[in-house]
């Protein structure tokens, strides 16, 4: 042990990918546990920038084993395209592990992704149209295939064959879309499986090993919390689980191997796609967020929506996933405000709020209640300890740290991996 995991708090792009490539360093394993390529997180190291949406975020360190789990879904053609593109850019990706029980998207699931949004018109859950529901349905209703579907030919045709007979349905008859035959599928998969087949083992053993060994192992969570199937905004959410327990399932370790859970959430928020946001700006200072900080989504280039930074969501965050530390980002795009908001509770009718409503359609009219706090108006980019801030900043810091009931151990003043001040987050001494 440790294991530890990384996760979003909010709605996803809180500066995950960045957070992991700095903590890279001090692990043996980087597990992608949930998710596929509509993740994407951008990493910046000097004047490089590196996008990924499949591989761990800790593949440019050399002591790092990058593992993508059995929670993840995986089209194969990106995976290649990624691999390819980063040992183009000299970042070797030999020591990559993929689990064989980590299930496919296949090419129905990105028509059938794509066919059921434009379906859904206005009501449109704004997905990445990767595949990603679809895929993780099939997976639900036991008719997926996985990695290891891919080396025994009799067997993925078979599969591929029981699929079809629903999917060609759906696509031709409900969507009037052209339809798959299984000589067309089998003969594109059979080359990734080629040229996939070095990477694939069972990767639940090895990181349970690596575990009891005492080798350190981060589980980088994409996507945010609010995201989650079960405990985000449903239905405007994802397919998977990206909230701690997340980890244990879709790493294949038991719970009682995570040490820490370190939630990392934007000193304000940003959300991609549509449902219930409360803070959302639509005025000067929504647009701020979105300029300043650059806010335009790394898989789809949409502009991301935005608003104040909303507590009672952290609080709930804390309370999902057991969070031990927070990591707050993007503090660097404040220093534009006069003065800084924080939601400290929602009204709905005649109550208030301080919790996450249960019931959805009073969150989806929740009204935030604002506190609002000085801002500091100068450039903190080049603070890297908690004394360089100014009193300003780190009051919000602290009052950020008091409603959440959690220590706020990293702060991220720039997206470059120096940009960082460590307040106390779990360092490895390399003597262990
Ligand atoms: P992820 O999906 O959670 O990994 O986040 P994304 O990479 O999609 O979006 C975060 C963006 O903010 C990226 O462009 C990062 O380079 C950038 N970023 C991360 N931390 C900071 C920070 O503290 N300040 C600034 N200005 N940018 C940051
Ligand atoms: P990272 O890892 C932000 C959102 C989509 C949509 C919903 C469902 O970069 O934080 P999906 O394609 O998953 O079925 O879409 O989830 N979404 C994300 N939003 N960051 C992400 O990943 C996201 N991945 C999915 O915009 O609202
Ligand atoms: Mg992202």
């Amino acid at each position: 042990m440790p294991g530890v995991v990384l996760l979003g708090a909010q709605w996803g792009d809180e500066g995950k990918g960045k957070i992991t490539d700095l903590l890279s360093r001090d692990y043996d394993y980087v597990a992608r546990f949930q998710g596929g390529n509509n993740a994407g997180h951008t990493v910046i190291v000097g004047d490089r920038k590196l996008q990924l949406h499949l591989i761990p975020s800790g593949i440019m360190y050399d002591n790092v084993t990058p593992v993508i789990g059995n929670g993840c879904v995986l089209d194969l053609k990106v995976l290649i395209d990624e691999i390819d593109r980063l040992e183009s850019e000299g970042i070797s990706c030999e020591r990559l592990v993929i689990s064989s029980n980590a299930h496919l998207i296949m090419p129905y699931h990105r028509d059938l992704d794509a066919a059921s949004e434009h379906r859904l018109g206005a009501n449109l859950i704004g997905t990445t149209k990767r595949g990603i529901g679809p895929a993780y349905s099939d997976k639900v209703s036991r008719m997926g295939l996985r990695m290891q579907d891919l080396f025994d030919r009799s067997i993925f045709r078979e599969k591929v064959a029981a699929a079809l007979i629903e999917k060609n349905d759906i696509l031709a008859k409900v969507y009037g879309l052209p339809t798959y035959t299984v000589d067309d599928i089998a003969t594109e998969y059979q080359q990734y499986a080629q040229r996939l087949k070095p990477y694939i083992a069972d990767t639940s053993p090895l990181i349970n090993d690596a575990l009891d060994k005492d080798d350190w192992v981060l589980f980088e969570g994409a996507q945010g919390t609010l995201l989650d199937i079960d405990h985000g905004t449903y239905p405007f959410v994802t397919s998977s689980n990206p909230t701690a327990g997340g980890a244990a399932v879709g790493a294949g370790v038991g719970p009682t191997k995570i040490n820490r859970v370190l939630g990392i959430a934007k000193a304000y928020i940003t959300r991609v796609g549509s449902g219930p946001f409360p803070t959302e700006l639509s005025c000067a200072d929504g647009d701020t967020f979105i300029e300043v900080g650059r806010e335009y989504g790394t898989t789809t280039g949409r502009r991301r929506r935005a608003g104040w930074y909303d507590a009672v969501i952290t609080k709930y965050a804390v309370q999902v996933n057991g969070l031990t530390d927070l990591c707050i980002t993007k503090l660097d795009i404040l220093s534009e405000f006069p003065t800084i908001k924080i939601c400290v509770a929602y009204k709905h009718l005649d109550q208030t709020y301080t919790t996450v409503p249960g019931h959805q359609s009073a969150f989806h009219h929740a009204q935030p209640v604002y506190e609002e706090m000085p801002g500091w108006n100068v450039d903190i980019s080049g603070c890297r300890h908690f004394d360089d801030l100014p009193p300003a900043a780190q009051a919000y810091i602290k009052r950020l740290e008091e409603l959440a009931g959690v220590p706020v151990t990293m702060i991220a003043v720039g997206p470059d991996r120096e940009q960082t001040i460590h307040r106390g987050f779990l360092q490895r001494n390399r003597s262990n």
